[in-house]
């Protein structure tokens, strides 16, 4: 069995930068690392589901990544539409795919294929495919013949809150055309609601992940914070294709 802790939506901004709603996205950031540290400290991957930063500043990708040192070997990072993506392809370099139109990345873990998709639409809190990864995507699946796990920023369904289901993935319809091609796809891990919410696109199964530091209200028509904790999400994947997941809140 091997477990992923998934992180999102930090939003951290620099040292001196303002609160984000009422939230220190830092201090949060910082208690959650604790946290990982004492009791995830050997997962065999840790991957940020975008939103990385909120003021999108270089210096605080790289303060970032050196924070999360200890998982340099098994970090992923993909973005949100928050996050800018040449300073990300410059400090995560090491560890994302070669691709200049993307901040993205392919792994295997126990026989699962993993990918992470850029959705970022820069300008834009709406997401979509960048580049060249509809073709990407849709030639590395059809080459996997074990499970298949798609990280996005962007869910590619609605969670039911109008005001959020207006800033999804665009192409909902051509992404699950693209499940329904292929039996492989398992899981889709997505960021950016702030909220914990599952769901199916045909035999997979979507799951969102509540931030590190601001919650959404579930179920709202516009926009609301809700009091709930922050969390993050972890995956035990195993070998014939089954998995466990749960969601842990500080
Ligand atoms: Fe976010």
């Amino acid at each position: 069995m091997s477990q992923i802790v998934q992180i999102t939506d930090l939003h951290l901004v620099a040292g001196d930068g303002p609160l984000l709603l009422e939230h220190d996205t830092r201090a949060a950031f910082l208690k959650m690392r604790k946290y990982l540290m004492e009791h995830h400290a050997d997962c065999e991957r840790l991957i940020v589901t975008g939103d990385l930063v909120h003021d999108e500043r270089e210096d605080v990708y790289q303060e970032l990544f050196e924070a999360l040192s200890p998982w340099h070997d098994r970090l992923r990072v993909i973005p949100g539409n928050h996050d800018t993506r040449a300073p990300m392809q410059k400090v995560f370099s090491s560890i994302i795919r070669e691709d200049p139109e993307s901040v993205s990345f392919l792994d295997e873990l126990n026989g699962w294929t993993l990918i992470g998709l850029d959705t970022l639409i820069e300008g834009s809190v709406e997401g979509d495919l960048a580049g060249e990864q509809w073709g990407w995507l849709r030639s590395t699946v059809s080459a996997c013949a074990g499970p298949v796990a798609i990280f996005m920023h962007h869910p590619p369904v609605f969670v039911g809150s109008q005001w959020i289901d207006q800033l999804s993935l665009a192409s909902l319809g051509i992404f699950a055309n693209l499940v329904e091609d292929f039996e492989q796809i398992k899981l889709v891990i997505c960021g950016h609601v702030h909220q914990e919410f599952y769901t199916q696109i045909f035999h997979a199964d979507v799951f969102t992940t509540p931030s590190t530091c601001v919650q959404f209200k579930p179920n709202s028509h516009d926009f609301a914070v809700d009091a709930i904790a922050p969390g993050f999400r972890t995956f035990n994947l195993k070998g014939d294709g089954s998995y466990e997941t749960k969601v842990i809140r500080l």
